[in-house]
């Protein structure tokens, strides 16, 4: 199996598509999923240093399409030696956090759906494959919410990517010997279309809360993803990397 080769969910826009203009222009094979059919469209966006690059639509919320599309994706790819779990959603009520007594259970599980069971989906149809080849590199894109209370953000999305991070140190522990690096990246308030959910002006006190007084672009998390999926990231795992421009420090 090559060490170059990558599934990305989430790649139709913000972080994901980021992400997989970085690989595409250090020459990675990529597939690259999401449920937006814009999707079909990016590879016309990528650098021309990218090796074969595929594109799936589908919903991360069914099972039967993350399993589909990862057995698609091993055939296509000869195997896949990188994952990074970037797909994602922020409920919101009225542009801000959902009160807690408007939060109905399948809000709750849908979020959770997303958010937390289709990585650990991802990664149940893709590690056993990397482990075997004796390599591999897992990356999920956790939230500074899952560290400290973020006011903006809704009950469900703490707890899920929360949830992340946990099943990330699970996996790190379990594959690490058989050269499997399973780690979490955790950005503050980054510029992409799900920021721009949130209401203006909760958005503009968010900024004076951030010692770098901005929000992040998205290349500046897929610049850690990049770096966690290389072979030179190879004794680090089961770690959350911090992107938030000082807004969370531990
Ligand atoms: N933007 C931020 O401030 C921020 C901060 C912390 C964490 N994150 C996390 O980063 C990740 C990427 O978010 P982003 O800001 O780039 O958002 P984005 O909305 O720009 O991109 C998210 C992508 O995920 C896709 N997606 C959503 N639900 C899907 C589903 N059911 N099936 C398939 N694809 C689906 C969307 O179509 C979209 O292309 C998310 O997990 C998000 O929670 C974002």
């Amino acid at each position: 199996m090559k060490q170059t080769t990558a599934l990305i969910t989430g790649a139709a826009s913000g972080i994901g598509l980021a992400v997989a203009k970085r690989l595409a222009e250090t020459g990675h094979d990529l597939y690259l999923l999401d449920r937006s059919p814009n999707i079909e469209a990016i590879t016309a966006d990528l650098s021309p240093n990218a090796g074969k690059v595929f594109t799936r639509v589908a919903d991360v919320s069914k099972e039967e399409e993350i399993v589909a599309a990862t057995k698609d994706a091993i055939e296509k790819l000869g195997g896949v030696a990188i994952l990074v779990n970037c797909a994602g959603i922020s409920p919101k009520g009225n542009g801000g956090p959902v009160p807690l007594e408007e939060i109905k259970v399948e809000d709750w599980e849908y979020c959770h759906r997303i958010n937390l069971v289709a990585p650990f989906v991802f990664c149940r149809e893709l590690i056993p494959q990397m482990a075997k080849a004796g390599y591999g590199r897992v990356v999920s894109i956790s939230s500074r919410s899952a560290r400290m209370h973020v006011g903006p953000a809704s009950f469900d999305y703490h707890s899920s990517k929360a949830g992340l991070l946990g099943f990330s140190r699970a996996l790190a522990g379990t594959y690490a010997e058989q050269g499997v690096t399973v780690n979490c990246v955790a950005p503050g308030r980054v510029d992409t279309p799900l920021s721009r959910t949130t209401r203006p002006e909760l958005l503009e006190h968010a900024k004076t809360l951030i010692p770098a007084r901005r929000f992040a672009s998205p290349d500046e998390i897929a610049a850690s993803v990049q770096f966690l999926v290389s072979p030179d990231a190879s004794y680090i795992t089961g770690s959350c990397v911090d992107v938030n421009g000082g807004a969370y420090m531990n």
